[in-house]
C-alpha cells in the first residue's frame, strides 16, 4: 500500500468504483476500508511484527512532531491577522442576484450531451470511455458495473434531460449487476445515508466505528496521516496533506456534521481541531506574490533513525476543493447563529469562522487556484509546486511563484502537467468546481461565474473531441494540446454538474437542504434517528 500512493491516488476517478450505485472513493478513508477488507487468512501471519513497527513509528512520529513544532512553528506562523474585507460591491446592504444565466447554463447542458451521447453510442455499459478510439473499458476483468452511467445519472436529472435519463435508468434497471469479484473502495459517508434509506443500522455503525478509530488515534495537531494500520487503529508514518488520499477526510469531517443537520457535535469538534492544525501547519504563502497555498508534511528519517517533518511546497489540483470547504465550514461550524447572510457579515461569525472565511484563506486559496490556470491553455495542471527560499532554482529563469516540476522545453511532459477533466482543483481547468460553486452560492459574487465560464470555454476549446466526448490534456502549457484518449467519469458527474449549478438559479439544490459528497452527488440533509455512538 505504501508504494507510491501519491501517483496512484491522485487520479481521483480512476482507482475508484461506486458502491450501491452512488459513491466513488479515494483518499484516506477508502484506504482504511480497503485494508480492512484484506482476507484474514493471508494477512495475519505478518501482522504482529508489522504492528510493532507501526507502533514504534507512531511513537517516533509523535516525538518528531514535538521537536518539529518547537523548531519550525514560529517560522510557519507568519500569516498575520487581517481586517475583515467585504467583497467589492458587496457591503452591508448588498443585494445578490442568484437568477439563472440561461445561455451559459444551456451551453453546459450541450457539453454534457456531447459527452454522454458519444459514450452511449460507442460504449454503453462499460465503466470508462475512450473518446478518440471510440471504445469502452472496464475497471475489473470480471466485467463492468456501468460506472459512467451510475455516476452521471443524477446530473441528467438535475439538468432535466428526461430522455437521456430514461435510457440510463432502463440500463440500471435491466443490466446493472454488482455480482462481480473485485476490490472496491467505499466512502463511509454514504453508508450513513444508506442506513437512513434502508433502516439498517449496521451501515451506520460500521462507518461510525471508522471515525471513532480515527479520533482515537489523534495526532497532537488534529491532522491525520494518509495511512492507518487497520489492525491496531494507529496512524502509519506517512505524509500529511490535503491532496490525494487526504482530501476527502477533511471534507467529510465537515460534511458529516452538516449531513445530520449539525446535531452531532463530535464531528464539529474533530473538524475544528483539524482546521486549527491546518491553519497552524499547512498554510503557506508564496515567495513573491504572497499567494496562499497548502503544503504537505513529509516524514523523513536521518541516518540515526530520527524522524523529522519536511514541509513540501506542493499542492495537488485536488486541493482546490479546500477553499470552498473552508467557506462552508465558516458559515456552519463558524456561525454564531443560523442562517447567516449572503455573504456573511462579520458579526455573524465566530472568531474561527472569520478566520476560515477571510483571514483563513477560504477566498485566498480559491484565488490561488484560479492563478494556477494561468497556463498556455488556461487549464490548471494536476500538481503545482511553489517557490520557497533555498529551492535551488535559477533565479533568472525560474518563475516567481509556482511552477510545474520537471517540465522542460522540448521534452516529454511530466505527469504533473496534465489536465484530466477534473472539477476540483482550482488551478486550472477543473474549475467548475465545488469551490467555485460553493463560493458563488455563499457570496453571490459574479466573479465566480466569470471564472467558471472561462474555464468552461478552455475545456471546450482544448478537450472537446469533435466526433463526441472530451479527452484529457497531457500538458496544460503546450498549445496545440496533445490529448490522452480518456474521458474521466467525473467530467459528467462533477465538472459539468457544478458548472450547470453555477449558472442555474440558486433554488436548485440549496446548500441549506443538501450536502454534496466528494464526488458531487447531492445528499439530502436529515435529522438522525440514531444517536452518535462516540464523543
Ligand atoms: C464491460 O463490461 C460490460 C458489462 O459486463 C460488458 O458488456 C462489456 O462487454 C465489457 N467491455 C469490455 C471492453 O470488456
Ligand atoms: C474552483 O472555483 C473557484 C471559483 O471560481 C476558482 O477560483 C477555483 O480556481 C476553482 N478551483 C478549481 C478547482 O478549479
Ligand atoms: C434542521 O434544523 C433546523 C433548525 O433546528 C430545522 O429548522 C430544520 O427543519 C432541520 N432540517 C431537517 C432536514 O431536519
Amino acid at each position: 500500500m505504501s508504494s507510491d500512493p501519491a501517483l496512484r491516488a491522485r487520479k481521483k476517478g480512476t482507482e475508484t468504483q461506486p458502491k450501491a450505485g452512488a459513491g466513488k472513493a479515494n483518499a484516506s478513508t477508502s484506504s482504511i476500508v480497503k485494508a480492512r477488507d484484506r482476507p484474514s487468512s493471508n494477512g495475519n501471519g505478518g501482522w504482529s511484527s508489522t504492528s510493532l513497527l507501526v507502533c514504534l513509528a507512531v511513537i517516533a512520529c509523535t516525538a518528531g512532531f514535538v521537536s518539529w513544532q518547537t523548531g519550525y512553528i514560529d517560522r510557519l506562523l507568519t500569516v498575520k491577522k487581517k481586517e475583515w474585507t467585504p467583497l467589492p460591491g458587496y457591503g452591508e446592504d448588498a443585494v445578490v442576484d442568484f437568477s439563472a444565466d440561461v445561455p451559459k447554463r444551456q451551453a453546459v447542458v450541450d457539453a454534457f450531451k456531447h459527452a454522454w451521447l458519444a459514450y452511449e453510442r460507442d460504449a454503453l455499459g462499460a465503466d470508462e470511455y475512450h473518446p478518440i478510439s471510440h471504445k469502452g473499458t472496464n475497471l475489473s476483468e470480471a466485467g463492468g458495473i456501468g460506472y459512467t452511467i451510475v455516476d452521471s445519472i443524477d446530473t441528467m436529472q438535475i439538468m432535466g434531460l428526461e430522455e437521456e435519463y430514461a435510457r440510463a435508468r432502463l440500463w440500471v434497471e435491466e443490466k446493472l449487476d454488482f455480482e462481480r469479484d473485485g476490490r472496491f473502495n467505499t466512502f463511509e459517508l454514504e453508508f450513513r445515508y444508506l442506513s437512513m434509506l434502508t433502516d439498517e443500522e449496521e451501515y451506520w455503525r460500521k462507518a461510525e466505528q471508522v471515525m471513532k478509530m480515527i479520533k482515537g488515534a489523534h495526532l497532537t495537531t488534529g491532522l491525520a496521516s494518509i495511512f492507518m494500520n487497520p489492525e491496531d487503529g494507529r496512524f502509519v508514518l506517512s505524509a500529511i496533506r490535503l491532496g490525494s488520499r487526504g482530501d476527502s477526510y477533511y471534507e467529510y469531517l465537515l460534511k458529516q456534521y452538516i449531513q445530520t443537520n449539525m446535531t452531532e457535535p463530535v464531528y464539529q469538534a474533530m473538524y475544528d481541531d483539524a482546521m486549527n492544525g491546518v491553519q497552524a501547519h499547512l498554510i503557506s504563502k508564496s515567495y513573491k506574490a504572497g499567494l496562499t497555498y497548502t503544503s504537505e508534511l513529509i516524514p523523513e528519517r536521518n541516518s540515526q533513525g530520527e524522524i523529522s517533518w519536511r514541509l513540501a511546497p506542493k499542492q495537488d489540483h485536488l486541493v482546490c476543493f479546500f477553499g470552498g470547504s473552508l467557506m462552508l465550514g465558516a458559515v456552519t461550524t463558524g456561525a454564531v447563529s443560523f442562517p447567516v447572510s449572503v455573504p456573511p457579515k462579520p458579526h455573524e461569525l465566530t472568531e474561527q469562522g472569520k478566520r476560515d472565511w477571510n483571514v483563513g484563506r477560504g477566498r485566498e486559496l480559491v484565488e490561488t487556484c484560479v492563478k494556477t490556470h494561468d497556463t498556455a491553455t488556461g487549464l490548471s495542471p494536476e500538481i503545482v509546486h511553489f517557490r520557497i527560499s533555498g529551492d535551488g532554482l535559477d533565479g533568472t529563469l525560474a518563475p516567481d511563484d509556482w511552477y510545474i516540476k520537471g517540465a522542460r522545453q522540448g521534452e516529454a511532459p511530466p505527469y504533473d502537467a496534465r489536465y484530466i477533466l477534473r472539477y476540483a482543483s482550482p488551478p486550472t481547468l477543473h474549475l467548475p468546481n465545488l469551490s467555485s460553486f460553493i463560493a458563488f452560492r455563499l457570496t453571490g459574487d459574479v466573479r465566480y461565474r466569470q471564472q467558471g465560464w472561462a474555464i468552461f470555454q478552455a475545456i471546450e476549446k482544448h478537450c472537446r473531441v469533435e466526433t463526441g466526448g472530451y479527452a484529457s490534456v497531457l500538458n496544460v502549457d503546450d498549445v496545440p494540446v496533445e490529448l490522452e484518449d480518456k474521458m474521466e467519469t467525473f467530467l459528467m458527474s462533477e465538472t459539468l454538474k457544478y458548472l450547470y449549478l453555477l449558472f442555474d438559479d440558486a433554488s436548485t439544490l440549496p446548500l441549506s437542504e443538501y450536502v454534496f459528497n466528494t464526488e458531487a452527488h447531492p445528499f439530502p440533509i436529515f435529522h438522525p434517528t440514531l444517536r452518535t455512538g462516540f464523543s
